[in-house]
């Protein structure tokens, strides 16, 4: 029966599914289609990308684009270009070198879960790189703890070192060094400027001889620190969050769900907003990473964009400011 029209109208859901929801779904997709929504202020359905970026915030709603527009104005700018340069020397190698300091200290504090060494993969890279594919279906088979050792090492571990400066041409840096001095950890995933700003972070439902819980990978110690232990609340409250990743995956089947964590400031601090950039850049090669291995050690993963950003960062434990959210990889035991 149609609403009546006078005064303040009910619209019974069933009316409006049957009635009116499909225009709305047309123009939604008309919007949407559109190369450059001009149309965002007049229509009743906004598409993703006004949606998405505060219209309070940014002007032209598209806040990625004002980055894009803003994050290296000109070239005249001085302040990326003098800024670079500068961070060399003290700021960075107290960064770079202060890391394995850092991670000894969680170490002492008994909540460190040592890595078995990882496993050498001899499958051909090129027969990895064509076999590779997004699976979302994953066996009930928990992982073995030495495979995500070794997921973990090809992902981010430290796989050497690299200079930071050379002793014949900066007489400097005896009196300056923090740590090993003038030493780097280089990873297996390249990174700006040696920074390594991504952190993994690890949702584990299914490891063998590991508590389900939530850890961040140390790369310089190749090891797990323990956030937080997992009870059937804390599995529920996780496995809730998966809903939002999508109707052809069923969360409660992904043996780790991998987040990774950008902390701004380790990178911001020497390229400003470039440095997001590079994060985004430094994830995206970690998951390459990682999916080829997993695809040599017979297990299943997939890239994930539909998490929920906020919701997420609380249950990391995260502050959501110095510590963000940028993407997400589940893992499980192929089927
Ligand atoms: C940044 C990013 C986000 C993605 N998000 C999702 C997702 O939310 N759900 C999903 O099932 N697949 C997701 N994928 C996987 C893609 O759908 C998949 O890579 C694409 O369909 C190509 O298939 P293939 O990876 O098997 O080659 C994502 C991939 C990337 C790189």
């Amino acid at each position: 029966m149609a609403p009546e029209h006078s005064g303040r109208t009910e619209l019974p859901l069933q009316y409006f599914l049957e009635n009116e929801y499909q225009s709305l779904i047309e123009i939604f997709h008309w919007v949407t289609n559109l190369a450059a929504s001009v149309y965002t202020d007049t229509t009743a359905i906004v598409p993703p990308e006004a949606g998405y970026a505060s219209t309070t915030i940014s002007p032209n709603h598209l806040l990625a684009q004002e980055f894009l527009l803003n994050f290296k104005r000109s070239s005249l700018d001085l302040t990326v270009p003098a800024g670079v340069a500068g961070y060399f020397d003290f700021p960075a190698r107290s960064s770079l070198t202060l890391r394995p300091h850092r991670e000894e200290e969680d170490d002492a504090a008994g909540r460190i879960v040592k890595l078995p060494p990882y496993q050498n993969v001899n499958a051909s890279l090129g027969v990895t790189v064509r076999a590779r594919r997004s699976r979302r279906q994953f066996s009930d088979r928990a992982m073995p703890l030495r495979t995500l050792s070794t997921i973990l090492y090809y992902a981010s571990g430290v796989t050497g070192e690299l200079p930071l400066v050379s002793e014949d041409n900066d007489l400097q840096w005896p009196s300056y060094a923090l740590g090993s001095p003038g030493l780097a950890q280089a990873t297996a995933a390249s990174s700006g400027g040696g920074l390594n700003p991504v952190s993994l972070y690890l949702v584990v439902e299914r490891v063998e001889g590991l508590t389900e819980g939530t850890y961040v990978y140390l790369p310089s110690t190749h090891s797990l620190k323990r956030l937080r232990a997992a009870d059937e609340q804390i599995r529920e409250e996780h496995r809730a969050l998966g809903q939002s990743w999508g109707p052809n995956l069923d969360p409660s089947t992904v043996g780790v769900a991998v987040y990774y964590v950008y902390s701004v400031y380790e990178n911001a601090r020497k390229y400003g907003d470039l440095g997001l950039l590079f994060a985004a850049i430094e994830a995206g090669e970690m998951a390459a990473h990682i999916h080829l291995i997993s695809t040599a050690t017979n297990v299943g993963s997939s890239d994930l964009g539909g998490w929920e950003k906020v919701p997420t960062e609380r249950f990391l434990g995260l502050d959501g400011l110095s510590k963000q959210l940028i993407h997400a990889t589940v893992l499980g035991m192929a089927v």
